[in-house]
C-alpha cells in the first residue's frame, strides 16, 4: 500500500465533494481494516459519503475493496456442477424465501452457496429460521458447506468472521452515527460481501413499503440501479426486482412457524400468489443470468416443474441434513419444529376488508413476542410468531382472523394481538391489492 495519504486528507477531499481515487479509496478500505484508521476518521469518512455521496466509479473501488479485505472464497470448479448464483433481499417480514428458491435453483442445475444475515430490527433474518431446526449448522467450517454444496447444490448459512472484515467494521460505525441510510454504503456493504462469495450472477429482491427498509418505491429503485450498475462495474452479472412489502410475504411471520410453511410449498400443500410469484420472478432471474436457461418465461417453467416432481424439496432435505439436521424434517416437519404454548385468533376491532397495513408493525409484535431481538445479544423463540395473516383486500370478522398468534404466555398472546390490531386498517369496501412485482432493473 502507498504510504502517500492522510486519513483527513482523504475526509477533506470528500467532505468537499471530490471524486476520490480508486488508490485512496483502497487505501482507505485498508486502514479500515486493519485498524491503522480511528473509529472517529471513518464515522466522519461515512458522514462525507453521506452528505457527498460517491460516484459509480468510487463505489466499485469501494466495494471491490472492500470485498478483498478478506477471504475471497475460491470454488474448486471441477467439484461444482453448474454456475454459482444467490439471490439478496433487502428484508422483509414473512421473507421466507431464500429457503425454497435455493433449494429450487438446485434442483435446475445451479449451485447456491447463500450467505443469509439475522433478523434486523422489524425484519425477520434466514438464519435464525433455519436455527428453529434442530441441529441445523448455520456457521459450517469450509469443508462442511462444500459437502452440503456438492450434496444438495445449495447451502444456507451464516457469514464467517473472515468475509469482508471491512464491512462488518464500517457497518458497525455506521449504526452508531446515524450513516446506515447511504445509498453508495448501503450498496457496498451488500455487494462486498457476495463478491467475496466468488459467485458468477446475483439476483437483488429490493424490497419497498410499509415492512421495507426503503420504504418508497423510488428510493428501492435508486439502491436497485446503484447495486446493478456497481455490480456489473465490479464483474458480477447482476439484475434486481423491486418488490412490494405492502403485505407480509406468505401467511406465516416468525420461525419455525415460516420453516414449516416453506416446506409445505416445497411439498405443495401450501401456494399463495403473491409468494409464489416473488419466489418464481427471482429464481427466473438466476436461472437465466446462470444460463441455464434461454429466457424469463421457460425459465419460469422449469422452475414450476422442480416443485411439482418433488426435486426441489428433496434438495431441500439433502441440504438440512448435510448441514446437520434431521435427514426426514419434511416427512415429520412438526415434531421437530415444536410448537408455542399458547394460540389464539386475533379478531378485528370492526369488520370489513383489510385496505392497509403497517407491515413494520406487523413484524414488532413478532419482535414483542420474543420471535426477533430487542438487543444484538437476545435469543430469538424458534416456536412463537403469526400464521394465517391476511392480506390487502381479504374480508376479516368474528369468524376469520387477521391472524392467528403463536405465543410463550397469554400475556405476550394478548400484547401481540394489540399491537397488530393496531397495524391493521379494515374498511367497509373491498379492494384489489397492487402486483408483487414492481419492477425490473438490468442493465441489459
Ligand atoms: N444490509 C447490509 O448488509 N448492509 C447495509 O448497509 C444494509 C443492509
Amino acid at each position: 500500500m502507498p504510504a502517500s495519504f492522510l486519513p483527513q486528507e482523504i475526509i477533506r477531499a470528500k467532505r468537499d465533494g471530490r471524486e476520490l481515487s480508486d488508490a485512496e479509496v483502497e487505501w482507505f478500505v485498508h486502514g479500515l481494516t486493519d485498524g491503522s484508521i480511528g473509529d472517529d476518521q471513518v464515522a466522519a469518512f461515512a458522514m462525507a459519503v453521506f452528505f457527498r455521496g460517491m460516484s459509480i466509479r468510487e463505489r466499485v473501488a469501494l466495494t471491490s475493496s472492500m470485498a478483498h479485505s478478506g477471504t475471497v472464497l475460491s470454488w474448486e470448479r471441477s467439484t461444482i456442477d453448474g454456475p454459482l448464483l444467490d439471490k439478496h433481499s433487502t428484508g422483509g417480514v414473512g421473507d421466507k424465501v431464500s429457503l425454497v428458491l435455493a433449494p429450487l435453483v438446485a434442483a435446475c442445475g445451479g449451485v447456491v452457496p447463500m450467505i443469509s444475515g439475522r433478523g434486523l430490527g422489524h425484519t425477520g433474518g434466514t438464519l435464525d429460521k433455519l436455527e428453529s431446526i434442530p441441529g441445523y449448522d448455520a456457521q459450517p467450517d469450509a469443508a462442511r458447506l462444500r459437502a452440503a454444496v456438492q450434496s444438495a447444490g445449495c447451502a444456507v448459512i451464516g457469514q464467517t468472521d473472515d468475509l469482508a472484515p471491512a464491512d462488518r467494521r464500517l457497518y458497525a460505525i455506521r449504526d452508531v452515527t446515524a450513516t446506515v441510510e447511504s445509498i453508495p454504503l448501503i450498496t457496498a456493504s451488500i455487494l462486498s460481501k457476495k463478491l467475496a462469495a466468488g459467485l458468477d450472477a446475483l439476483v437483488m429482491d429490493v424490497k419497498f413499503g410499509s415492512g421495507a427498509f426503503m420504504e418508497t418505491l423510488d428510493g428501492a429503485f435508486d439502491l436497485a440501479e446503484s447495486i446493478v450498475a456497481v455490480a456489473e462495474g465490479a464483474g458480477l452479472r447482476t439484475t434486481a426486482l423491486l418488490t412490494d412489502m405492502n403485505q407480509v410475504l406468505g401467511r406465516a411471520a416468525g420461525n419455525a412457524v415460516e420453516v414449516l410453511e416453506s416446506i409445505e410449498w416445497l411439498t405443495g400443500s401450501f401456494s399463495d400468489a403473491r409468494f409464489d410469484d416473488v419466489v418464481l420472478s427471482l429464481g427466473s432471474e438466476m436461472l437465466v443470468s446462470g444460463s441455464l436457461a434461454p429466457d424469463l418465461a421457460s425459465a419460469r417453467t422449469m422452475l414450476e416443474r422442480a416443485r411439482r416432481d418433488g426435486s426441489a424439496c428433496e434438495r431441500f432435505s439433502r441440504m438440512v441434513a448435510a448441514l446437520g439436521g434431521p435427514s426426514d424434517l419434511v416427512e415429520r416437519p412438526r415434531q421437530y419444529l415444536g410448537e408455542a404454548p399458547v394460540t389464539i385468533p386475533v379478531h378485528p376491532t370492526r369488520e370489513g376488508y383489510i385496505e392497509s397495513l403497517d407491515v413494520r408493525g406487523v413484524g414488532m409484535s413478532v419482535v414483542l413476542l420474543g420471535g426477533g431481538r430487542r438487543r444484538v445479544s437476545d435469543a430469538v423463540d424458534p416456536v412463537v410468531g403469526l400464521t394465517e395473516v391476511r392480506g390487502v383486500g381479504e374480508r376479516v370478522d368474528s369468524s376469520t382472523p387477521l391472524a392467528v398468534v403463536h405465543a410463550r404466555s397469554q400475556a405476550d398472546a394478548h400484547q401481540a394481538a394489540d399491537a397488530l390490531r393496531a397495524a391493521v386498517r379494515v374498511v367497509d369496501q373491498p379492494m384489489t391489492p397492487g402486483s408483487v412485482i414492481a419492477r425490473r432493473v438490468a442493465r441489459r
